[in-house]
């Protein structure tokens, strides 16, 4: 029988491209995505379908799970892809703004696992994917709060794949590296005077790793492994220096790694 894969986060980036990715191997895809509009030239490939689902609006997503069951007839992998990054200095960030970011990247994974749970359970079988980042096990400067959700959903994940397991659920997580997609774009950048000297030059320097990322492909591909593997395995890092970087916060002390992060991030910045 076909496959069907429930991407969030497909109008543009991983998620878009995942999306055509398992298209183009023959799964069926609902492609979901705040705004439909966006995702039109995906319609192109007869397999993908588009459905509405934000987040953060549980109606939507249990709007979107139904309509895709209804449009395929199951749902075999979920991949919980959507989010954005707050950046800056984190006393300049307001508690809508901080409030914001852990609804899209935290409990917007939480909202849609949970909705999809019922149906994996009843066939005692499913995969749920998650976009976390090498920022899920590693820090940065100015990634403070974007970092906390990422942090919380490699812990989340960690411990769900447990009790999850005995129903032959799978949890997967996708730690990528920078990735060239609408990412940077859509950076919620903030900052204060105290801050400029430091966060200006910082956030220039992390931007910069953006220029010789690799496109959203090389993600797609290491989803379209954590849907086929069929093992338990919990981790894929990809793309770029990030599976590096998590080899050496692993194998360095983290004041050595601290060392090493400084010495790129805070290039050009004068005490
Ligand atoms: N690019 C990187 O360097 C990188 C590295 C590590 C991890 N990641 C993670 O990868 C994931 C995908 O990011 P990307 O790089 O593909 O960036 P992107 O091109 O900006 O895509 C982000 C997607 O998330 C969607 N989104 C944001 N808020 C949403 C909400 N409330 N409900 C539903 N969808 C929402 C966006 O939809 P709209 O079009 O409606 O805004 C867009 O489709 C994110 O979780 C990100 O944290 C990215």
């Amino acid at each position: 029988m076909t496959k069907t894969i429930l991407i969030t986060g497909a109008s543009t980036g991983i998620g878009k491209l995942t999306a055509i990715y398992f298209a183009k191997k023959g799964w069926n895809v609902a492609a979901t995505m705040r705004t439909v509009e966006k995702g039109k030239d995906l319609l192109s490939f007869t397999n993908i379908k588009l459905f509405a689902l934000d987040v953060m609006d549980e109606g939507s997503i249990k709007q979107a799970i139904d309509n895709t069951i209804s449009a395929f007839g199951n749902i075999d992998v979920l991949f919980n892809n959507a989010g954005y990054a707050l950046v800056g200095a984190f006393e300049a960030m307001d508690q809508n703004q901080i409030k914001k970011q852990f609804d899209t990247n935290v409990f917007g994974v939480m909202n849609v696992t949970r909705a999809v749970l019922p149906h994996f359970r009843a066939k005692k079988d499913g995969v749920i994917i998650n976009t976390t980042s090498m920022g899920g096990l590693i820090t940065f400067p100015l990634y403070s709060v974007y970092h906390s959700t990422k942090w919380a959903l490699e812990g989340f994940m960690e411990s769900l794949q447990f009790e999850l397991k005995p129903f032959n659920i799978k949890v997967k997580n996708i730690e990528p590296g920078a990735i060239k997609t609408e990412f940077e774009n859509a950076i919620d950048y903030v900052s204060t005077k105290a801050y400029d000297n430091y966060t200006h030059q910082a956030h220039k320097n992390m931007l910069d790793s953006y220029k010789t990322a690799p496109t959203a492909e090389v993600v797609a591909e290491k989803v379209w492994q954590a849907a086929n593997d069929g093992s338990y395995r919990l981790r894929y890092p990809v793309g770029g220096q990030g599976p590096l970087l998590l080899f050496m916060r692993w194998l360095l002390p983290l004041s050595w790694f601290t060392k090493m992060v400084r010495s790129q991030v805070e290039k050009g910045i004068k005490n």
